[in-house]
């Protein structure tokens, strides 16, 4: 192996991710007083939480009368009852505070004629436990929501003397001997140099997988860098069968319009001018949940009702609409709209299509952020020094669904909450362990092997053969036969992985090792998703499966967790276990916390 030379460095608590999650994270710690670094692969203002458009949710009473209670109900709905009860209730209950942080932090929110917080509809967001109309809970600066976040949380972290280590890639977690995390390596993107960071606390904060697909809202940065480190310590993967299709993906071109976009009147029709969500979802129809909405997309076409020459996608109008109400609420898609579909939204109705947005699973975490290596008989097991929030955890409160506008208040909750936590728990006081040798050599191995990888299948070539695979057999519907048969194929995608070839061997700005890394990190996640999914034999959620078309409380009302086994200990590639669904509230209905009656399972109509 060639002999690298390390930058060292040595911190309380080191983020790697500059999102939402990221940026909250960092800012709590260092407002602690905590030495806090954050590392990002990109630029912090361009982490794909820029591209967050239609807000962020929380019960401000605003535009009409909301609680925390009815914004966890539809959360425990919007999960088809597998989020955990605790981290629901947490997201829930915490939200108005956060968001009011983030206004008081400075975040430009769009305000109502009285100078409040702009509040607009969003799917699956009800009042009255699910009795009452749509509810306006969904906090809004324009159509630029995560973009303004991002801004001011990035700004905030910088005056409160947080470090941040721009364009350098984490390649692994630095572990101790006796299991805890200790640290990361990263390689400096633009000077070839490699790092290494001792922590006492290493919190993951890197987003999603999407990228493993290959039509997909995420930028092509979300390529699961956080779950591939946990993949390799043979830590579990949570809940990976459930992967969310955006309903208004543009059609070709992939990117995101807002579900705020029916949240302002927008609907949808088929090729016979019908606005079809009426049929299938006679109350909230094209503001039911995005995964309903989806499938039922995803149904007209099937059944020949799909607009355009090859019948294969579906109109979204907002040509209905006052001028006005496009330039103030809905600027940023009015652009993308012309950019990427050539269509005027004052005149025409835009073409669009379900497409892969979000990753329900991820790392296990509780509400803390604290990474779960679950036993079966400790399902709770803290795995000490590591924390995941965002995107990259699964705390879990989507469970096999996530709502709109649940994803920017996750990131904000839970980034602040793991900043919580680690003031209790990281002393500032006591020195840093000296990292293990043989952990940082590991690494280091795995990053040479790869730089020198002389096979015959290019990283372009084999991340296309993945992101077909995952398109075409873990789609929005899937049946036993397309799962069995995605696992093989992907089981032989994944095994492809000894066969790259690496052309460029330099260190600096290497698009081609860094693009390598990063379908290191894909792969396991897919894998894990594909391999779980193939497992679960009900329908919940976004993971519809024709041959059992039934949410089956009795029998997977549970987690699933997926260990990727890199070592070949077993037969099989992913080894799966189970663990149960949170059922505890944290606060008792006498103490004002929700009636557990009203979160009881039941079909889940819209
Ligand atoms: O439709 C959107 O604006 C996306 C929001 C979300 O995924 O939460």
């Amino acid at each position: 192996m060639t002999s690298y030379e390390y930058i060292d460095h040595i911190y309380d608590v080191v983020v790697v991710g500059a999102g939402g999650a990221g940026l909250r994270a960092t800012l709590g710690m260092a407002e602690q007083g905590l030495k806090t670094a954050c590392i990002s692969k990109v630029f912090p203002t361009r982490s794909h939480t820029v591209a967050a458009q239609g807000g962020i949710a929380a019960s401000l009473s605003n535009m009409g009368p909301d609680h925390w209670h009815w914004h966890m109900y539809d959360t425990v709905k919007g999960s088809d009852w597998l989020g955990d009860t605790d981290a629901m209730e947490y997201l829930a209950r915490e939200a108005p505070k956060a968001v009011y942080e983030l206004e008081h932090y400075g975040v430009p929110f769009s305000r109502t004629e009285k100078g409040d917080i702009y509040q607009r509809p969003f799917g699956g967001h009800t009042t009255q436990f699910g009795e009452g109309p749509p509810v306006q809970r969904t906090c809004a600066a324009a159509d630029r929501t995560g973009h303004a976040i991002l801004h001011t949380l990035y700004g905030q972290s910088l005056k409160n003397n947080a470090e941040f280590f721009i364009e350098y890639f984490a390649t692994d977690l630095i572990m101790t001997e006796d299991g805890q995390c200790q640290g990361l390596i990263a390689w400096k993107l633009d000077d070839g140099t490699i790092h290494r960071f001792n922590a006492k606390l290493v919190v993951l904060a890197t987003g999603g997988y999407g990228r493993a697909y290959f039509s997909a809202t995420s930028a092509h940065t979300c390529t699961g860098d956080g779950g591939g480190m946990v993949a390799r310590q043979n830590l579990p993967l949570q809940d990976m069968e459930f992967v969310q299709f955006h309903p208004t993906g543009i059609y070709g071109a992939g990117c995101l319009i807002t579900e705020g976009a029916r949240g302002e009147g927008g609907y949808l029709t088929n090729s016979e001018g019908e606005r079809f969500m009426e049929r299938y979802a006679p109350t909230y129809k094209d503001l039911a949940s995005r995964d309903v909405v989806s499938r039922c997309m995803t149904m007209e076409i099937r059944d020949g009702r799909g607009v355009g020459t090859e019948k294969d996608h579906i109109f979204l109008h907002l040509n209905h609409l006052p001028p006005e109400t496009l330039a103030e609420r809905l600027p940023g898609i009015t652009e993308s709209a012309q950019i990427f579909a050539g269509v005027d939204l004052n005149k025409d109705p835009i073409p669009v299509l379900p497409t892969v947005h979000y990753n329900m699973g991820g790392i296990p975490t509780n509400y803390w952020g604290e990474v779960l290596n679950p036993t079966p008989n400790d399902p709770n097991k803290v795995f000490p020094g590591l924390m995941a929030v965002g995107e990259a955890g699964c705390a879990s409160v989507h469970g096999a669904n996530r709502l709109g506008s649940n994803s920017l208040i996750d990131l904000v909750v839970f980034g602040r909450a793991s900043a919580i936590k680690a003031g209790e728990t990281v002393d500032k006081k006591i020195p840093n362990k000296d990292l293990n040798k043989s952990s940082v050599e590991y690494a280091m191995d795995r990053f040479d092997k790869l730089r020198f990888a002389d096979g015959d299948t290019s990283t372009a070539e084999l991340r296309l053969n993945m992101q077909k695979t995952m398109q075409s057999d873990a789609a929005v519907f899937r049946s036993d036969k397309t799962l069995l048969e995605g696992c093989d194929r992907m089981t032989k995608v994944s095994d492809s992985l000894n066969h790259l070839k690496v052309s460029d061997r330099s260190l600096i700005w290497n698009s081609d090792l860094m693009e390598t890394l990063e379908l290191t990190n894909l792969m396991p996640n897919a894998m894990a998703t594909i391999f779980s999914a193939e497992a679960r034999k009900e329908s919940r959620g976004a993971h519809a499966q024709e041959d059992y078309p039934e949410r089956n409380d009795v029998d997977w009302r549970k987690h699933t967790l997926a260990v990727i086994d890199s070592t070949k200990k077993t037969n099989e590639p992913v080894v799966l276990s189970y663990r149960g669904v949170g059922l505890k509230p944290l606060t008792e209905s006498s103490d004002g916390g929700i009636d557990l009656k009203k979160i009881a399972p039941k079909a889940r109509v819209y």
